[in-house]
């Protein structure tokens, strides 16, 4: 079956079984920025945002995308760019792992929340998991990158 959806600003129409996963088919496209992790739901590396809104993509059937605003990692370069330094000065790319798909949940607490507080913060990283650090250095660098005192 075809979806109409659109990609990063642009409208495309895509092929898709009726039980594959978002994130497959978006990698099968030629979006290799959604990563895959566990895809059952639990690590959050293939979030991508879905009108505008922080999704797990291994946990989203593709064929509900249909009539979307999907927006990628590659869709969002220099927010993405803006993210990683503030992550990266408060020293939170240990392994990397999760980099990607946090990037994207916070460009999308951007769009949702103007000024969060700690505990919209922590509400937004729950799908995130990071084996390496205990949050502490995300919360600073998010803080500071919004401006949160
Ligand atoms: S790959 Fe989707 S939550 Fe882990
Ligand atoms: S830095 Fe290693 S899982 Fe987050």
């Amino acid at each position: 079956m075809q979806i109409k959806l659109n990609i990063n600003g642009s409208d495309k129409t895509l092929d898709v079984k009726p039980h594959e996963f978002l994130v497959e088919v978006l990698r099968e496209n030629g979006y290799l920025g959604v990563k895959k992790g566990c895809e059952t739901g639990n690590c959050g590396l293939c979030t991508i945002l879905i009108d505008d809104k922080p999704v797990l993509s291994c946990s989203y059937l593709a064929v509900r995308a249909e009539g979307k605003k999907i927006t990628t990692i590659e869709g969002v370069q220099a927010e993405a760019a803006e993210v990683g330094s503030f992550l990266v000065e408060e020293g939170v790319d240990q392994c990397g792992y999760c980099s990607p798909g946090l990037v994207m949940t916070i460009i999308g607490m951007k769009k949702e929340i103007e000024n969060p507080t700690e505990d919209d913060i922590r509400n937004y990283l729950t799908n995130n998991l990071c084996r390496c650090t205990g949050y502490v250095g995300q919360l600073r660098a998010i803080k500071k990158l919004m401006g949160v005192e």
